[in-house]
């Protein structure tokens, strides 16, 4: 043994010598983890971190050079519902979050008539950059780019999505992109284990107010099937 310890490393090695194999690196009591719920939470928020980086740097399709910010989606890590769009537009693009323009204030709107809130639901789109001219996605963009979205959907595990509009809608059941929403909109599907209720997208909502309605009769099936209770409000 050194007459002098001089960092903490030769430290921690000495107490090994004395046969210490471990010590608590603070003098606080470990916290008691439960093991399988912890250690799957952290798996969880690890992954999910994960496809947020990879996102950010991600340059696998054309609009990786028109970005301002990548938006990966964001919200709760263990959420009941998840609602998917379908590309950021220009305040997602500038500020890197889902639906924060005007499409975003109305699906907050109709988040909070449901009686929830963006925090308890997790927001994501299948394509992560923002299309120029906030132009349609190009087959190419959506095949390079919904993998992300898989992964979230697996690793996020919600017991029910929404997906809002045509792209959303087709990307997530693997249908043709022609199909009408107006043949979708309103009965649940399954994907990948996950009851799935497509509806009109907000900036569909925007243009066709009288729609609203449906979209509502759609979140009160959504409340209905995850037992919560149905607001008497409208989205108005
Ligand atoms: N429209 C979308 O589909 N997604 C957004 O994040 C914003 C507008
Ligand atoms: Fe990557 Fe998707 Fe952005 Fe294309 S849109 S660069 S695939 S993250």
């Amino acid at each position: 043994m050194k007459a002098h310890i001089e960092s903490l490393v030769e430290y921690m090695q000495y107490l090994k010598e004395l046969g210490y194999e471990g010590f608590p690196l603070s003098s606080q009591p470990q916290e008691q983890k439960t093991v399988p719920v912890s250690i799957q939470t952290d798996d969880k928020k690890i992954s999910l971190e994960n496809i947020r980086l990879a996102v950010e740097e991600c340059k696998k399709c054309r609009l990786a050079g028109m970005r301002t910010h990548a938006v990966p989606g964001e919200g709760n890590y263990n959420p009941q519902l998840m609602f998917i769009g379908e590309a950021p537009g220009y305040d997602e693009d500038q500020q890197g979050r889902p639906f924060v323009g005007r499409a975003g204030r109305l699906l907050t709107d109709i988040i909070k008539a449901m009686g929830m809130t963006r925090e308890e639901v997790f927001i994501a789109n299948v394509i992560k950059c923002r299309p120029p001219d906030n132009r349609e996605p190009m087959s190419d963009e959506i095949a390079a780019c919904s993998p992300y979205l898989f992964r979230q959907i697996d690793t996020l595990q919600p017991r029910l999505i929404v997906t809002l509009g045509r792209y959303s809608t087709t990307t997530i059941l693997g249908l043709q992109e022609q199909t009408r929403m107006s043949d979708l909109r309103g009965r649940f599907f399954v994907f990948r284990g996950v009851k799935v209720m497509p509806t009109y997208h907000p900036a569909y909502l925007l243009r066709n107010e009288k729609d609203k309605k449906l979209v509502w009769n759609d979140m009160k099936l959504v409340l209905q099937e995850l037992g919560r209770p149905v607001p008497p409000a409208k989205v108005r």
